[in-house]
């Protein structure tokens, strides 16, 4: 049996975290009284009551309007640099974390605020070892126009954010409907990574799009490649990374995923294991790893594999990558 601590000790990289999914009940309600903000709720026990999902779209209406707490740059930094501390015990040393701008902007908040604080809280990180960067990600369910919009609103922050995403609902929202943002964004430098939430409506005429049109560089869930073997070639010719989410997966799906993780593993795909929001699906990076471990009785070899791919498919530099590898 592979213990916790091997788990905790293991240098990992978390590749796929959506900083407003690390929002855990007890930050929750202490911005809520902060900023004089009705959530409707008032204990833990009520926030966690409140979670119940049993697909994506029930899980993000219940995501959204909890980001209503946060205001200010100072609430933003507290998140992000709350996430990474707990992240750092968990053993990860690199993370490229997701951030939603328009589920901000919406509500008034600048693009300034939020990409100031989650960046603050970047270099601040240095100082406990972890390499920190953003993606910001496109919400699907905007117009590609909105998207277009963000990436314009982004150019002065250029510097701060390392790719572009593209998440929340799915359903109906293809990739190619994003076509002329996502190239406009290859176009700044930006790299490139979009959501293929498993279950999904269209799942692999998505993650079609997303390869041969988007040509994306990674992509975020999208175990379900495994009923298309041609996929799996393709991904492995690319050496594509795909960021896996067990506690995520069971939360949304009733399943961990771990038969499809494990089919990959053994056809040499770059799969690797992440939290996605640690908050809403009950655990962090550790406790994904420890899930799956248990679940499926996983060989400290393949453990191992899952971290040398998170690394591998990172968007470090060679140089740092060769200290991990
Ligand atoms: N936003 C936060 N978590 C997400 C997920 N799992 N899928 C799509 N959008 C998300
Ligand atoms: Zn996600």
């Amino acid at each position: 049996k592979v213990s916790r601590e091997f788990i905790d000790e293991l240098p990992k990289a978390e590749l796929h975290v959506h900083l407003e999914g690390t929002l855990e009940p007890e930050l929750k309600l202490k911005l809520a009284k902060k900023n004089h903000i009705d959530i409707g709720q008032t204990t833990i026990e009520d926030v966690e009551e409140s979670y119940h999902y049993d697909d994506l779209a029930s899980f993000l209406a219940v995501y959204y309007p909890g980001m209503a707490v946060l205001q200010t740059e100072e609430d933003f930094y507290e998140l992000a640099i709350t996430y990474l501390h707990h992240a750092a015990a968990d053993g990860v040393r690199h993370v490229e974390m997701f951030f939603d701008p328009q589920a901000h902007l919406v509500r008034g908040i600048p693009l300034h605020t939020v990409v100031d604080g989650f960046y603050q809280a970047c270099v601040d990180a240095r100082a406990f070892d972890i390499d920190a960067h953003l993606i910001m990600c496109f919400l699907r369910d905007m117009s590609a126009l909105s998207a277009s919009d963000l990436l314009q609103q982004a150019q002065p922050f250029r510097n701060k954010i390392l790719g572009i995403g593209l998440d929340s609902d799915e359903h109906h929202n293809p990739p190619l409907k994003f076509a002329q943002p996502f190239s406009a964004a290859i176009a700044q430098g930006y790299r490139i990574t979009m959501h293929a939430d498993v279950d999904q409506v269209d799942s692999i005429e998505h993650i079609k799009q997303a390869l041969e049109i988007i040509n994306v560089e990674r992509l975020d869930h999208g175990t379900n490649i495994v009923e298309d073997q041609d996929l799996v070639d393709w991904v492995n010719n690319i050496h594509l990374g795909l960021t896996s989410c067990p506690l995520s997966n069971d939360f949304i799906s009733g399943d961990l995923k771990g038969k499809e993780i494990i089919e990959l593993l053994n056809e040499g795909v770059k799969v690797s294991v992440n939290s996605d929001d640690p908050a809403y699906f009950g655990g962090y990076i550790a406790d994904n790893y420890e899930a799956l471990a248990a679940e499926y009785k996983l060989k400290p070899e393949q453990i191992v594999q899952l971290a040398r791919n998170s690394f591998e498919t990172s968007w470090i530099s060679d140089k740092q990558k060769a200290i991990y590898l």
